[in-house]
């Protein structure tokens, strides 16, 4: 499963970025709002920080909008992918960009039967928003499952990009549900590194070390 992080904040980036198990970047215009800048600027830098595809989302809500402004951002790098929410006008766009080559994410869904739509149009990722499911009292993880499915009932391309993901917990369920992607706040990256056991058997390893002769224990 690839991982890709969900910020625009350029520091966060570049420090899990060098950690190298990033695969892209996701951005909403909320993410935008946090971090204070110009939208273009933010996915330009973003780009020549990580190789992987960095999603830009439109703001336009009719087709003829939608279809302008992901023109001017797929001009930003080679890398953007149009970030489009999930109306009828959205999936019109989502056909027309696949249909030139430009890649897509279909944003906030909520349903397989949305999620069947977005691949049907050709989409390159579908968005299912876990944990704005989980908010609502229903299960989000269901919904990966329920989409994995239909789209291997129909060998349909379009990659499930599992997002609002809340906790570590959601990463490993989307890697055993088969999702192709995690976009994770850079919170949750973080946490994915820590376990009490790796912590206290490092310590011991450390302290034990310390025991043995300096003589002994010289590395270089
Ligand atoms: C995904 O692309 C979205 O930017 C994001 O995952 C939304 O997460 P939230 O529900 O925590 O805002």
């Amino acid at each position: 499963m690839e991982l890709f992080i969900d910020t625009a904040d350029i520091t966060e980036i570049k420090r899990l970025n060098s950690l190298g198990i990033i695969d892209g970047v996701t951005t909403n215009p909320s993410l935008v709002l946090k971090a204070g800048k110009n939208f273009k600027e933010v996915v330009r830098d973003i780009c020549q920080i990580v190789d992987g595809p960095v999603s830009a989302e439109v703001v336009a809500t009719d087709y003829d909008g939608m279809i302008r402004e992901g023109q001017e951002l797929v001009k930003i790098h080679k890398n953007v992918v149009v970030k489009v929410p999930m109306t009828p006008d959205g999936i019109r766009a989502i056909k027309y960009f696949s249909s030139h080559g430009i890649k897509t994410n279909c944003t906030l869904v909520f349903s397989a039967n949305q999620a069947l739509l977005c691949a049907k149009a050709g989409a390159t990722y579908v968005s299912p928003f876990i944990g704005r499911l989980d908010d609502i009292g229903q299960t989000g993880m269901d919904l990966i499952d329920e989409i994995r499915t239909v789209y291997d009932n129909y060998d349909f391309q379009t990659q499930i990009l599992a997002a609002s993901i809340r906790h570590p917990d959601h990463v490993k369920q989307c890697a055993i549900s088969g999702a192709d992607v995690a976009t994770c706040p850079p919170a949750i990256i973080d946490q994915l590194f820590k376990h009490a056991l790796t912590d206290s058997g490092l310590q011991k390893f450390l302290d034990d070390w310390k025991k043995i002769p300096e003589e002994l224990r010289r590395i270089v």
